[in-house]
């Protein structure tokens, strides 16, 4: 059999295979964790530590129609007013438990779109985070950038906020995937946001692209990034489009026909990956390229990176706090994620209370198997031995959650003195490799892993 073949069948680019941003995946959260988790959570971080924050804004002027983000269009500045205000109520329940001298290392705005902040919006957000606690010396703040919604003065508001770091979201360049993806972008807009960035002092640029877009050939897939590749970026998450109708209605509209094929997929990302890499650009896990001495390419080769909601990250904190609607914190012991309904959210902090519905708290095994997880996706290998070592735990019970694992993917997965490994040729199917220590997700499939 190919290798593709072999690749199709063990069930490449299965869009049911979680990303892995978090293990248990936050489906498997529960609703014994409530406020009362949160604020235990909160009151043991240690006096005078650092924490990371993350503050969610589920708002966008535009709908595009391949987004499988939990946001919700609007016209009007009303809404997101409101909801700023909440967010500023629940800044105020953070500040009231928070241990003396808490700084923040890194703070970022995701969604959505932050961008449709007005700049008094975004001055307000920033004061008022700051009141809670202030950002370190040299934290980063980092700010999710759908350039169509930019301009001078938010821009302006954004620097002068202490704003280092920005997400660019392209997706794609060519005209007529724009118009079938509902997602009209000139290059000269989203290369105005890159000068408007780079002229403010704002210099590290993340951008995000897709593969498996609707009419995407490997000619258009190729002048998209060598258009992207003028921009300069730092880094590039290269997304493969994950097509979930059911759970996002609005890609109804993508006609699925125009969709290329799994082996298409597979073209498309070894085109833009080869591109990138003869570029000079280091290749991060699965799916992130950043160039040699920029900060996440630095902790890959290091050994340091880690990977969080927001992707791979250099961010080392034990605590990162998620603000808004729907955001999920992650504190040593566990997990709490706030009331994904807006307007639940927004009653329920106005009324004085934390608006953690559900969540995970951590056991030994969950540890043990997340950072197998981590480790696969970050490095395509996990040295069990060295995980259990570093967690305080048995070696020979680590080794042993990978039983069966050579048998589930034959010649894809080499173990060799306790230490897994993923070859070149079986990294597409890394996620679905890494389901295989997801206790909670082999469970629900029917295999016998114990939770
Ligand atoms: C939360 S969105 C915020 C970006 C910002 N609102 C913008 O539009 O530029 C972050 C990224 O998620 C990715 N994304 C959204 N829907 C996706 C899908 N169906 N498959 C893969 N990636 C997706 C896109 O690359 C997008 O830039
Ligand atoms: S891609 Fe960005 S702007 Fe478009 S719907 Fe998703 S979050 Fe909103």
């Amino acid at each position: 059999m190919s290798t593709h073949a072999q690749l199709k069948q063990l069930g490449l680019f299965d869009a049911r295979v979680p990303r892995y941003t978090s293990y248990p995946t936050a489906p498997h959260f529960s609703a014994d964790v409530g406020p009362d988790h949160t604020r235990d959570r909160i009151a043991e971080i240690p006096q005078g530590g650092t924490v990371s924050v993350y503050i969610h804004i589920p708002f966008c002027r535009r709908l595009c129609w391949f987004c499988a983000c939990r946001t919700q269009g609007t016209a009007s500045g009303a809404p997101v007013a409101a909801y700023l205000d909440s967010v500023k109520a629940e800044l105020a329940l953070l500040r009231a438990e928070l241990p003396q001298g808490v700084e923040i290392e890194h703070l970022h705005f995701g969604g959505g779109t932050p961008t449709l902040l007005s700049p008094a919006m975004i001055t307000e957000l920033t004061d008022a985070i700051k009141k809670v606690a202030p950002l370190t010396k040299d934290a980063q703040f980092s700010v999710e950038i759908d350039p169509n919604e930019l301009d001078d003065a938010r821009l302006d508001s954004l620097a002068a906020a202490g704003m280092n770091r920005a997400s660019i979201g392209i997706q794609d360049f060519d005209p007529e995937i724009q118009d079938v993806i509902g997602r009209p972008q000139s290059y000269d807009i989203t290369k105005a946001a890159v000068d408007g960035l780079r002229a403010r002092g704002i210099d590290s640029l993340n951008t995000d692209i897709l593969y498996g877009l609707p009419h995407q050939t490997e000619t258009r897939m190729s002048e998209s990034v060598q258009l992207l590749l003028s921009l300069n970026p730092d880094r590039i998450a290269l997304f493969g489009y994950a097509h979930v109708p059911w759970m996002a209605k609005r890609q109804t509209m993508i006609p699925t026909k125009a969709l290329p094929t799994p082996e298409e997929r597979l073209e498309l990302f070894n085109l833009a990956r080869n591109l990138l890499v003869w570029d000079g650009f280091a290749e991060i896990g699965i799916d992130h390229f950043a160039r040699p001495g920029d900060g996440l390419e630095l902790a890959h080769r290091e050994g340091t990176m880690r990977r969080n909601f927001q992707g791979y990250t250099e961010d080392r904190s034990d605590t990162l706090i998620g603000l808004g609607a729907s955001a999920i914190s992650r504190y040593p012991q566990g997990y709490a994620q706030n009331d994904p309904s807006t307007s639940g959210y927004q009653r329920t902090v106005r009324d004085g209370s934390l608006a953690t519905k559900r969540g995970h708290v951590f056991s030994d095994e969950d540890h043990m198997r997340g950072a197998i997880i981590e480790s696969l996706l970050c490095y395509f290998s996990a040295d069990l031995a060295a995980l259990a070592k570093r967690l305080g735990q048995s070696a020979e019970r680590a080794v042993a959650l990978a039983d069966g694992l050579c048998d589930a993917f034959p010649d894809m997965v080499e173990i060799t003195g306790g230490c897994v490994e993923i070859p070149d040729r079986a990294r597409p199917l890394a996620r679905i490799i890494a389901r295989h220590f997801d206790a909670y997700a082999m469970a629900a499939s029917g295999h016998s892993h114990a939770v």
